[in-house]
């Protein structure tokens, strides 16, 4: 017999607690099933509703990349500050060991390299069995909107969502820069909208002008892009700007694993994306981190 007290002390806690009541802490997601629901708990923290997902998955098309030339000393002092591996099958299988517990990020499209003219040619490069045997929290599909071949991107997206419905794996839809594509707030808006709209959970996208227009317009959550290598305070001023502007986290590579010490940048992004701290004294924190 429950103690009466006890339990309803408990359902005034849970009344109060929008994770327990059906306002799911991911936007957008109200309304999905509950395998889909958790993958996306295990990616965005339910007390921030927050992510840092580390994107290490260049070798896919840039080969070995700097910092990340051998993946498992590179990738494995970070485990304890990041809540995702964005990555390769190839790279997860050879270099990561799957004890950390912690959610993957699938990048499960392909198709150029960087010597190729045209890199926005990709096609589905993972089935989804390989997926659930990888145990992906979500697939991560590239777009190329506004390319030749979006077509084909559109379809990519398209199909990694029907195939990811099956299971209850979210798709994380990355709006692709190309050399010719644009950077603009108009473009990313189109993009990141047009990704939701065909289904993706997630949308990863580069921070912009008015970036919260962008988030604004997209109906489920942003995680903003790193980019090239900044210098360390800049990529922290972008992260807390993004953060500010509504962004639900990063997924970020080479601003992490490139910085001139990649734990104390890991945990200064962390600082900012859950626990809200500010720029500035995430750069203090960070120099401070390095330090010692
Ligand atoms: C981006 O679209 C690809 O997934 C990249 O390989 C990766 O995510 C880039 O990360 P960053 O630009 O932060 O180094």
């Amino acid at each position: 017999m429950p103690d009466i007290d006890g339990y309803n002390e408990q359902l005034a806690h849970a009344s109060n607690n929008q994770v327990c009541t059906g306002g799911f802490h991911v936007k957008g997601a109200d309304h999905y099933d509950w395998g889909m629901k958790a993958r996306l708990s295990s990616i965005f923290n339910p007390k921030s509703g927050n992510t840092v997902m580390l994107a290490f998955d260049h070798g896919y098309i840039m080969g070995p990349t700097t910092g990340l030339e051998r993946l498992d000393l590179a990738v494995s002092p970070l485990y304890d500050d990041i809540d995702v591996f964005m990555a390769t099958r190839g790279a997860l299988r050879s270099s990561i060991s799957p004890a950390t517990g912690k959610a993957v990020a699938l990048r499960c499209s392909a198709g150029s390299s960087v010597l190729a003219e045209d890199m926005s040619k990709e096609q589905i490069a993972v089935s989804i069995k390989d997926a659930v045997r990888m145990n992906a929290a979500c697939l991560a599909v590239q777009a190329f909107i506004g390319s030749p071949d979006e077509i084909q991107s559109i379809g990519n997206i398209c199909d990694a969502v029907d195939a990811g419905m099956d299971y209850g794996i979210p798709v994380l839809g990355v709006v692709a820069v190309g050399k010719q594509m644009e950077r603009t707030t108009k473009y990313f808006q189109l993009a990141t909208r047009m990704l939701a709209e065909f289904g993706a959970q997630i949308v990863k996208t580069y921070h912009c002008e008015d970036f919260e227009s962008v988030v604004n317009t997209c109906p489920v959550p942003l995680v903003m892009a790193g980019g090239k290598k900044l210098p360390e305070q800049q990529a922290l001023t972008m992260t807390h700007s993004a953060m500010k502007q509504g962004a639900r986290g990063v997924d970020m590579g080479r601003n992490i694993f490139q910085a001139e010490d990649p734990v104390a940048m890991a945990k200064a992004v962390s600082a900012i994306v859950h626990g809200g701290m500010d720029d500035k004294r995430a750069y203090e924190f960070y120099l401070d981190t390095k330090k010692r």
